[in-house]
Protein backbone atom coordinates (compact mmCIF):
# COMPACT_ATOMS: atom_id res chain seq x y z
CA UNK A 1 0.00 0.00 0.00
CA UNK A 2 1.04 3.24 -0.91
CA UNK A 3 2.00 6.06 1.96
CA UNK A 4 -0.38 8.97 1.82
CA UNK A 5 0.67 12.15 3.29
CA UNK A 6 -1.88 13.19 5.92
CA UNK A 7 -2.73 16.37 4.19
CA UNK A 8 -2.15 15.22 0.99
CA UNK A 9 -5.66 15.15 -1.31
CA UNK A 10 -6.95 11.44 -0.49
CA UNK A 11 -6.03 8.78 -3.09
CA UNK A 12 -9.56 8.05 -3.32
CA UNK A 13 -9.96 11.33 -5.47
CA UNK A 14 -13.15 12.48 -3.12
CA UNK A 15 -10.63 16.00 -3.05
CA UNK A 16 -10.22 15.82 0.70
CA UNK A 17 -7.79 15.60 2.83
CA UNK A 18 -6.67 12.07 3.60
CA UNK A 19 -6.19 12.41 7.39
CA UNK A 20 -9.92 13.67 6.96
CA UNK A 21 -11.05 10.46 4.08
CA UNK A 22 -9.09 7.07 4.35
CA UNK A 23 -6.77 7.50 6.42
CA UNK A 24 -8.72 5.25 9.35
CA UNK A 25 -9.88 3.23 6.55
CA UNK A 26 -6.18 2.06 5.46
CA UNK A 27 -5.38 1.58 9.17
CA UNK A 28 -8.15 -0.96 9.43
CA UNK A 29 -7.18 -2.71 6.06
CA UNK A 30 -3.63 -3.61 6.97
CA UNK A 31 -5.01 -5.32 10.16
CA UNK A 32 -6.83 -7.74 7.27
CA UNK A 33 -3.82 -7.42 5.35
CA UNK A 34 -2.23 -9.83 7.13
CA UNK A 35 -5.13 -13.08 6.32
CA UNK A 36 -4.32 -15.18 3.81
CA UNK A 37 -7.44 -13.96 1.53
CA UNK A 38 -6.82 -10.81 -0.40
CA UNK A 39 -8.33 -7.06 0.60
CA UNK A 40 -9.20 -5.01 -2.38
CA UNK A 41 -6.86 -2.74 -4.21
CA UNK A 42 -7.42 0.83 -4.51
CA UNK A 43 -9.12 0.59 -7.93
CA UNK A 44 -11.69 -1.65 -6.97
CA UNK A 45 -13.11 1.72 -4.52
CA UNK A 46 -15.29 3.67 -5.84
CA UNK A 47 -15.39 7.45 -4.82
CA UNK A 48 -19.22 9.21 -4.94
CA UNK A 49 -18.35 10.58 -8.33
CA UNK A 50 -17.73 7.32 -9.49
CA UNK A 51 -20.92 5.76 -7.52
CA UNK A 52 -23.07 8.43 -8.99
CA UNK A 53 -22.29 7.80 -12.12
CA UNK A 54 -22.88 3.46 -11.86
CA UNK A 55 -26.18 5.34 -10.16
CA UNK A 56 -27.25 6.92 -13.85
CA UNK A 57 -26.06 3.57 -15.55
CA UNK A 58 -27.70 1.54 -13.43
CA UNK A 59 -31.22 3.23 -13.61
CA UNK A 60 -30.97 2.84 -17.58
CA UNK A 61 -30.82 -0.79 -16.93
CA UNK A 62 -33.94 -0.81 -14.74
CA UNK A 63 -35.43 1.20 -17.23
CA UNK A 64 -34.71 -1.55 -20.38
CA UNK A 65 -35.65 -4.47 -18.06
CA UNK A 66 -38.89 -3.05 -17.03
CA UNK A 67 -39.46 -2.24 -20.43
CA UNK A 68 -38.56 -6.38 -21.55
CA UNK A 69 -40.66 -7.12 -18.55
CA UNK A 70 -43.85 -5.23 -19.60
CA UNK A 71 -43.40 -6.64 -23.81
CA UNK A 72 -42.05 -9.65 -23.46
CA UNK A 73 -44.40 -12.56 -24.74
CA UNK A 74 -45.03 -15.99 -26.01
CA UNK A 75 -44.53 -16.25 -29.83
CA UNK A 76 -42.07 -13.64 -29.56
CA UNK A 77 -38.33 -13.82 -30.97
CA UNK A 78 -35.61 -13.83 -28.75
CA UNK A 79 -34.33 -11.49 -31.71
CA UNK A 80 -36.97 -9.20 -30.79
CA UNK A 81 -35.79 -9.09 -27.42
CA UNK A 82 -32.58 -7.95 -28.20
CA UNK A 83 -33.73 -5.54 -30.45
CA UNK A 84 -36.09 -3.92 -27.34
CA UNK A 85 -32.94 -3.48 -25.45
CA UNK A 86 -31.01 -2.39 -28.15
CA UNK A 87 -34.00 0.62 -29.06
CA UNK A 88 -34.81 1.55 -25.51
CA UNK A 89 -30.28 1.07 -23.94
CA UNK A 90 -29.98 3.96 -27.16
CA UNK A 91 -32.56 5.71 -26.69
CA UNK A 92 -32.10 6.61 -22.99
CA UNK A 93 -28.87 8.01 -23.82
CA UNK A 94 -27.09 4.52 -22.94
CA UNK A 95 -25.24 1.59 -24.98
CA UNK A 96 -25.54 -1.70 -24.75
CA UNK A 97 -22.14 -3.31 -22.80
CA UNK A 98 -22.54 -7.06 -24.21
CA UNK A 99 -22.52 -5.22 -28.19
CA UNK A 100 -18.96 -6.51 -29.60
CA UNK A 101 -17.92 -7.29 -26.09
CA UNK A 102 -15.35 -10.56 -26.64
CA UNK A 103 -16.91 -10.43 -30.00
CA UNK A 104 -20.46 -11.09 -28.67
CA UNK A 105 -23.19 -10.19 -31.77
CA UNK A 106 -26.05 -8.92 -29.73
CA UNK A 107 -27.12 -6.46 -27.04
CA UNK A 108 -28.25 -8.89 -24.45
CA UNK A 109 -28.29 -12.43 -23.10
CA UNK A 110 -31.69 -14.45 -23.79
CA UNK A 111 -30.87 -17.46 -21.78
CA UNK A 112 -34.33 -20.24 -22.28
CA UNK A 113 -34.70 -23.25 -19.90
CA UNK A 114 -31.77 -25.74 -19.70
CA UNK A 115 -29.52 -22.82 -21.17
CA UNK A 116 -27.49 -21.61 -18.12
CA UNK A 117 -26.49 -17.86 -19.21
CA UNK A 118 -25.19 -16.30 -22.32
CA UNK A 119 -27.83 -16.99 -24.67
CA UNK A 120 -27.14 -15.68 -28.31
CA UNK A 121 -30.61 -13.85 -29.37
CA UNK A 122 -31.97 -15.53 -32.55
CA UNK A 123 -34.60 -14.76 -35.04
CA UNK A 124 -35.21 -18.37 -35.04
CA UNK A 125 -35.71 -18.80 -31.28
CA UNK A 126 -39.48 -18.13 -29.85
CA UNK A 127 -40.66 -18.19 -26.92
CA UNK A 128 -42.62 -20.83 -25.91
CA UNK A 129 -45.26 -21.75 -23.61
CA UNK A 130 -44.09 -22.96 -20.15
CA UNK A 131 -40.53 -22.07 -20.99
CA UNK A 132 -38.54 -20.07 -18.27
CA UNK A 133 -36.16 -17.20 -20.28
CA UNK A 134 -33.60 -15.16 -18.56
CA UNK A 135 -32.78 -11.94 -19.70
CA UNK A 136 -29.51 -10.24 -18.79
CA UNK A 137 -28.93 -6.30 -19.81
CA UNK A 138 -25.52 -4.56 -19.34
CA UNK A 139 -25.43 -0.81 -19.61
CA UNK A 140 -22.37 1.92 -20.60
CA UNK A 141 -23.64 5.32 -19.46
CA UNK A 142 -20.45 7.78 -19.70
CA UNK A 143 -18.47 5.12 -19.30
CA UNK A 144 -19.87 3.57 -16.05
CA UNK A 145 -20.96 0.22 -15.83
CA UNK A 146 -24.12 -1.62 -14.65
CA UNK A 147 -25.61 -5.24 -15.14
CA UNK A 148 -28.75 -7.04 -13.65
CA UNK A 149 -31.18 -10.05 -15.30
CA UNK A 150 -34.07 -11.12 -14.54
CA UNK A 151 -36.13 -14.29 -14.81
CA UNK A 152 -39.60 -14.10 -17.23
CA UNK A 153 -42.37 -17.18 -16.70
CA UNK A 154 -43.90 -17.49 -20.34
CA UNK A 155 -47.25 -18.65 -20.49
CA UNK A 156 -48.29 -21.65 -18.54
CA UNK A 157 -44.98 -22.62 -16.42
CA UNK A 158 -44.96 -26.10 -14.41
CA UNK A 159 -44.63 -25.43 -10.49
CA UNK A 160 -41.59 -27.13 -10.60
CA UNK A 161 -40.34 -24.57 -13.00
CA UNK A 162 -41.44 -22.01 -11.35
CA UNK A 163 -40.23 -22.75 -7.60
CA UNK A 164 -36.98 -23.46 -9.31
CA UNK A 165 -37.16 -19.62 -10.54
CA UNK A 166 -38.68 -18.39 -6.81
CA UNK A 167 -36.09 -20.08 -4.69
CA UNK A 168 -33.33 -18.77 -7.18
CA UNK A 169 -34.73 -15.09 -6.65
CA UNK A 170 -34.81 -15.58 -2.79
CA UNK A 171 -31.08 -16.82 -2.73
CA UNK A 172 -29.95 -13.24 -3.46
CA UNK A 173 -32.04 -12.21 -0.65
CA UNK A 174 -30.13 -14.42 1.49
CA UNK A 175 -26.92 -13.71 -0.07
CA UNK A 176 -27.22 -9.77 0.99
CA UNK A 177 -27.80 -10.36 4.31
CA UNK A 178 -24.20 -10.88 4.65
CA UNK A 179 -23.03 -8.10 2.19
CA UNK A 180 -21.54 -5.76 5.03
CA UNK A 181 -18.07 -3.80 5.01
CA UNK A 182 -15.20 -5.73 6.43
CA UNK A 183 -16.88 -9.31 6.14
CA UNK A 184 -16.02 -11.51 3.22
CA UNK A 185 -17.19 -12.01 -0.02
CA UNK A 186 -17.21 -15.84 0.80
CA UNK A 187 -19.56 -15.38 3.24
CA UNK A 188 -21.70 -14.04 0.96
CA UNK A 189 -21.44 -16.94 -1.33
CA UNK A 190 -21.87 -19.73 1.58
CA UNK A 191 -24.94 -18.67 2.58
CA UNK A 192 -26.54 -18.53 -1.11
CA UNK A 193 -25.09 -22.06 -1.84
CA UNK A 194 -26.66 -23.46 1.79
CA UNK A 195 -29.66 -22.21 0.69
CA UNK A 196 -29.87 -23.74 -2.78
CA UNK A 197 -28.73 -26.78 -1.35
CA UNK A 198 -31.38 -26.81 1.26
CA UNK A 199 -34.12 -26.91 -1.51
CA UNK A 200 -32.75 -29.70 -4.17
CA UNK A 201 -31.27 -27.52 -6.43
CA UNK A 202 -27.19 -27.28 -7.62
CA UNK A 203 -24.96 -24.12 -8.14
CA UNK A 204 -23.26 -23.35 -10.83
CA UNK A 205 -19.45 -23.08 -9.97
CA UNK A 206 -17.31 -22.36 -13.13
CA UNK A 207 -19.47 -19.33 -13.98
CA UNK A 208 -19.52 -16.37 -11.37
CA UNK A 209 -20.26 -12.24 -10.72
CA UNK A 210 -17.48 -10.15 -10.61
CA UNK A 211 -16.84 -6.08 -9.69
CA UNK A 212 -18.54 -3.94 -11.81
CA UNK A 213 -18.79 0.09 -12.54
CA UNK A 214 -15.39 1.40 -14.45
CA UNK A 215 -15.08 -1.85 -16.32
CA UNK A 216 -17.69 -4.69 -17.46
CA UNK A 217 -16.28 -7.22 -15.29
CA UNK A 218 -13.69 -5.79 -12.63
CA UNK A 219 -11.80 -8.00 -10.12
CA UNK A 220 -13.67 -9.72 -7.49
CA UNK A 221 -14.22 -13.31 -9.11
CA UNK A 222 -18.11 -13.55 -7.50
CA UNK A 223 -18.41 -17.12 -6.04
CA UNK A 224 -21.41 -18.82 -4.91
CA UNK A 225 -19.90 -22.02 -3.64
CA UNK A 226 -17.32 -20.16 -1.66
CA UNK A 227 -16.39 -20.82 2.24
CA UNK A 228 -17.69 -18.84 4.90
CA UNK A 229 -14.57 -16.43 6.11
CA UNK A 230 -12.73 -16.74 2.60
CA UNK A 231 -12.55 -14.96 -0.56
CA UNK A 232 -11.77 -10.84 -0.67
CA UNK A 233 -12.46 -8.36 1.86
CA UNK A 234 -15.58 -6.06 1.61
CA UNK A 235 -15.28 -2.40 1.90
CA UNK A 236 -17.20 0.84 2.01
CA UNK A 237 -17.34 1.71 -2.31
CA UNK A 238 -17.17 -1.29 -4.00
CA UNK A 239 -19.50 -2.42 -6.39
CA UNK A 240 -20.12 -6.32 -7.63
CA UNK A 241 -22.80 -8.24 -8.78
CA UNK A 242 -24.64 -11.51 -7.40
CA UNK A 243 -26.15 -13.85 -9.83
CA UNK A 244 -26.11 -17.59 -8.53
CA UNK A 245 -26.85 -20.04 -11.71
CA UNK A 246 -28.65 -22.22 -10.44
CA UNK A 247 -29.61 -26.01 -12.04
CA UNK A 248 -32.58 -28.02 -10.89
CA UNK A 249 -30.32 -31.18 -11.74
CA UNK A 250 -26.57 -31.52 -10.97
CA UNK A 251 -23.89 -28.70 -11.29
CA UNK A 252 -22.06 -29.85 -14.45
CA UNK A 253 -22.24 -27.20 -17.85
CA UNK A 254 -20.78 -26.96 -21.72
CA UNK A 255 -20.32 -24.35 -23.69
CA UNK A 256 -21.95 -24.65 -27.16
CA UNK A 257 -19.42 -25.54 -29.51
CA UNK A 258 -21.28 -23.99 -32.68
CA UNK A 259 -21.42 -20.16 -31.30
CA UNK A 260 -18.50 -20.70 -28.45
CA UNK A 261 -21.20 -18.60 -26.16
CA UNK A 262 -24.00 -20.74 -25.45
CA UNK A 263 -23.92 -22.50 -21.64
CA UNK A 264 -26.11 -25.43 -21.20
CA UNK A 265 -26.94 -27.84 -17.96
CA UNK A 266 -24.96 -30.72 -19.11
CA UNK A 267 -28.11 -32.84 -18.11
CA UNK A 268 -30.72 -31.01 -19.92
CA UNK A 269 -32.88 -29.88 -16.52
CA UNK A 270 -33.62 -26.22 -16.09
CA UNK A 271 -31.61 -23.46 -14.78
CA UNK A 272 -32.45 -20.00 -13.59
CA UNK A 273 -30.44 -16.83 -12.85
CA UNK A 274 -31.29 -13.60 -11.28
CA UNK A 275 -28.53 -10.72 -11.10
CA UNK A 276 -28.45 -7.78 -9.46
CA UNK A 277 -25.60 -4.92 -8.98
CA UNK A 278 -24.78 -4.27 -5.55
CA UNK A 279 -22.82 -1.18 -3.40
CA UNK A 280 -21.21 -2.17 -0.37
CA UNK A 281 -21.55 0.84 2.04
CA UNK A 282 -20.49 1.68 5.23
CA UNK A 283 -23.01 0.29 7.07
CA UNK A 284 -24.08 -2.75 4.57
CA UNK A 285 -25.14 -2.34 1.29
CA UNK A 286 -27.08 -0.58 -1.68
CA UNK A 287 -29.06 -2.47 -4.51
CA UNK A 288 -28.08 -0.34 -7.65
CA UNK A 289 -29.64 -2.69 -9.89
CA UNK A 290 -32.20 -5.16 -10.21
N1 LIG B 1 -24.12 -9.91 -18.41
C1 LIG B 1 -23.18 -10.99 -18.31
C2 LIG B 1 -22.65 -10.98 -16.90
O1 LIG B 1 -23.41 -10.98 -16.01
C3 LIG B 1 -22.08 -10.79 -19.26
C4 LIG B 1 -22.17 -11.60 -20.42
S1 LIG B 1 -20.87 -11.29 -21.47
C5 LIG B 1 -21.67 -11.11 -22.92
O2 LIG B 1 -21.50 -10.97 -16.62
F1 LIG B 1 -20.81 -10.74 -23.78
F2 LIG B 1 -22.23 -12.26 -23.20
F3 LIG B 1 -22.59 -10.20 -22.76
CO1 LIG C 1 -22.82 -9.93 -14.58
Amino acid sequence: MEKTERNAPCWCGSGKKYKYCHSAFDDRLKRFAAEPYPVPSRDLIKNEVQIEGIRASSKINIAVLDYVAEHICMGMTTAEIDEMVYQKTTELGGVPAPLGYEGFPCSCCVSINSVVCHGIPDDMVYLEDGDIVNVDVSTIYNGYYSDSSRMFLIGDVSGEARRLVEVTKKSLEVGLQEVAPWKRLGDMGAAIHEYILQNGYSVVKEIGGHGVGLEFHEEPFVSYVSKRGTEMLLVPGMVFTIEPMVNMGNDAIFIDEEDDWTVWTEDGSLSAQWEITVLVTEDGYEILTY
